[in-house]
């Protein structure tokens, strides 16, 4: 049995300490969110394991780190300042604020009510005011994609990387956005991570390579255990595409809440980069902006068989939300079974790479100094052997111990018992979380055994 509703994973994801509501204290921010111990684990994990495929297992993909804080020409150049928006509607009698594309008649959805404003649009973008003047213009935008921190470094990893074309340029860090009715928990948010690819080919071959980044993406998905079975793929139409895309697929999956968009594959054409180049920039910004030498250079590259003729590369992007990720990942591994002896347990079935705790060490009883301290010994053995948490449990109540860490998605526990310190050899209980069966083995060989049975 899976989840029941959103509702059950939001108090799962409090009461673990994965998520919890920002500035709850206070009553909340809304749209925003916390990540807490088990949770920051896990979104490390689902990082680390796209940066692994995207950049580590690569040739042609470097990584950058661009700001947040982001100078407004970008975002006219790029199109946001005048494009990036919802349309919005007010309820006259209640007040509240809706996406009117969201709405699915012409009553208020919180009220009832039918008097509704007309459809207006609104710009998504956050501003903050930077340097000690305030005024008009001295304010910059806090991103709201990733992917422009890469178009504008664009000629800078060309000059020092070198890469040649077909390479990419990937990036994962926080995006904003002042979502009209952020909802769904982690879904809808005003302040999320992405994770995005800006893959530059050559025009011409931008389809071929749309096509195998959908797949590379499908794969990666599987991966970390949401498999294609639970993924729907849709082709936007004319009317839904961003204003830079000439075709996006959409990977959508069916998320506690509904059938919605994980990921988008777009094709960005040489939008972005020729949008920055200075042909561009001369027709798009008034004659007062002011541009410095680098901020106006052309973003073409030479084609590799030098042909004297250059081009702006065309921009194929795989641009995945961490935190839905995250939604997506838990959904999927979040399992309610019937056990033998009548009782039942949640277990998270994360592949052991995404689990926020690999291993939990305990001794039998918390007042037994010699299995407290060969649980402490065990403990420092693995950390130097095991990338990740690995977590010494007080000891105890066993049972309990093992629900907790199958609950938690913790894929191997070990327990030191009175057999442990009492034979020549030393040896613990290993138990499996999907499984639940316990092997006994010689403490000498935990590092491998466990290396094997988290990979
Ligand atoms: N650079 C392209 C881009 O930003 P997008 O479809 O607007 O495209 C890409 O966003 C991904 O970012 C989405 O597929 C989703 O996973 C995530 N995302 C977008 N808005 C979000 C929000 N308000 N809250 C959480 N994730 C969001």
């Amino acid at each position: 049995m899976s989840l029941d509703s959103l509702e059950e994973l939001v108090s799962f994801c409090k009461r673990r300490g994965f998520v919890y509501q920002s500035a709850s204290i206070y009553g909340g921010l809304q749209g925003v969110y916390d990540f807490g111990p088990l949770g920051v684990e896990l979104k490390k994990n689902i990082k680390d394991a796209w940066w692994k495929s995207m950049v580590y297992m690569r040739d042609d993909i470097e990584g950058v780190d661009a700001a947040l804080l982001t100078q407004k020409h970008v975002l006219k150049n790029s199109g946001h300042e005048d494009t990036f928006s919802d349309p919005m509607t007010d309820c006259k009698v209640c007040k509240k604020r809706f996406r009117t594309d969201h709405l699915e008649s012409d009553k208020c959805p919180s009220c009832g009510a039918t008097e509704l404003t007309e459809s207006r649009e609104f710009n998504l973008m956050l501003k903050t005011n930077v340097g000690p003047v305030v005024d008009e213009d001295a304010f910059a935008y806090l991103r709201p994609e990733t992917a422009q921190g890469i178009f504008t470094n664009f000629k800078n990893v060309l000059d020092s990387a070198s890469p040649k074309i077909p390479f990419g340029i990937a990036q994962i860090g926080k995006a904003f956005r002042n979502e009209i009715t952020p909802k769904n928990f982690i879904f809808r948010v005003r302040e999320f991570e992405q994770m995005e690819l800006e893959f530059f080919v050559e025009p011409g071959t931008d389809d071929t390579w749309h096509e195998y980044w959908v797949e590379n993406r499908l794969k990666w998905w599987e991966d970390q255990g949401v498999p294609r079975s639970s993924l729907v793929l849709e082709h936007q139409t004319a009317d839904d595409l961003a204003h830079y895309s000439k075709a996006t697929v959409d990977i959508l999956y069916h998320f506690p809440h509904g059938l919605e968009e994980l990921e988008g594959v777009a094709n960005r054409t040489d939008y972005d980069l020729g949008s920055h180049s200075k042909e561009q920039q001369d027709l798009h910004l008034s004659a007062t902006v002011k541009t410095n030498e680098e901020s106006c250079a052309k973003l073409i590259v030479q084609p590799q068989n030098n042909d004297p003729k250059k081009y702006v590369p065309f921009v194929i992007e795989p641009s995945a939300g961490v935190e839905r990720a995250f939604l997506a990942i838990l959904s999927e591994a979040y399992t309610k079974e019937n056990l033998a002896d009548g009782k039942s347990r949640v277990v998270l079935k994360l592949k052991p790479h995404l689990a926020p705790i690999k291993v939990a060490v305990t001794p039998l009883a918390k007042n037994k100094p010699e299995l407290v301290n060969l649980a402490k010994e065990v403990v420092q053995k693995l950390r130097q052997s095991i990338s990740g948490r690995v977590a010494l449990e007080a000891g105890g109540n066993i049972g309990k111990m093992y629900r907790k860490n199958d609950e938690i998605g913790t894929p191997v526990c070990i327990t030191i018992d009175f057999e442990s310190i009492e034979s020549d050899v030393q040896t613990v209980t290993l138990r499996d979380r999907d499984t639940m069966e316990q092997t006994r083995i010689p403490v000498s060989e935990l590092p491998q055994t466990i290396a094997k049975m988290l990979s």
